[in-house]
């Protein structure tokens, strides 16, 4: 379950929110839970998180490591404060900042050499979803391909995916659970045409958009969900922890 806090908080508001979090997503057995903090609060969510069950992440990267690149953060600076995990290739990265998607896959392979936990975004805009009977799978199968072409031979563990439709983010407009599981099991199977079985269920696939207490029982019901990227839901601490308590609830019923 992952909480995606875009840019918002500051560090005193960091640290309220971690200090709650701690001991409930402690509760949350078989649960990993991660928060995608902004960059000036980072470094203090992974000093609060270390050996916890916490992973701290970071919203963005930058593939080179070092040098005239100004504005931007490297894999070794998130390294050096203990970052574990990254967020790559978000919509509004895409849409808002022209991150294309070679410039996604780029990052995802500097984060997947790291050994930090890459959760690569793809997704659809309502206009590619409607420009013809297989919009969306045009659209993300081939953010989906771009990607992996970067990638030498990843595990399916050191992957994560997050399928967010363009339209379902910050909309209030979820997409249904069969929406999320069609295009979810397609990314499954594209994964295992690309690197066979045993990868390809290795790889945690999340959804987001929209994603609130009242809906993510019947999104993470779904066979191929393994998760949530969420963002307005993730801001309160209460309806964050509620989340983690709906994912435990699922785990326990799958066994
Ligand atoms: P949302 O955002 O939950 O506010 O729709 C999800 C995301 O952008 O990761």
């Amino acid at each position: 379950m992952a909480a995606n806090w875009k840019m918002n908080k500051t560090v005193r508001e960091a640290q309220e929110y971690t200090a709650a979090l701690l001991p409930r997503a402690a509760d949350a057995e078989g649960v990993e839970v991660a928060v995608f903090a902004p960059f000036t609060c980072l470094s203090e969510v992974a000093r609060m998180a270390e050996d916890s069950p916490i992973i701290a992440g970071a919203q963005n990267l930058y593939f080179e490591d070092s040098g005239a690149f100004t504005g931007e953060v490297s894999v070794p600076m998130l390294q050096d404060v203990g970052v574990g995990a990254a967020i790559v290739g978000h919509s509004e990265r895409r849409e808002l900042f022209c991150e294309d998607d070679d410039v996604v896959a780029r990052k995802a392979a500097r984060v997947v050499e790291a050994r930090i936990l890459p959760v690569i975004c793809v997704g659809e805009t309502k206009e590619e979803r409607e420009a013809s009977p297989d919009g969306m799978w045009e659209k993300v199968s081939g953010q989906v391909r771009r990607v992996m072409e970067e990638l030498d031979n990843p595990g399916g563990g050191s992957l994560v995916f997050a399928y967010e439709p363009i339209w379902a983010i910050g909309t209030g407009e979820t997409a249904t659970p069969e929406d999320a599981q069609d295009a979810i099991g397609r990314i499954r199977d594209l994964l295992k045409e690309i690197g066979g079985d045993d990868f390809a269920e290795g790889v945690r696939i999340l959804y987001g958009g929209s994603v609130k207490p009242d809906n993510v029982g019947e999104i993470m019901a779904q066979r191929d969900v393994d998760g949530a990227l969420v963002g307005g839901a993730s801001l309160e601490l209460e309806s964050f922890a509620q989340l983690v308590e709906a994912a435990q609830r699922t785990v326990r019923s799958d066994g």
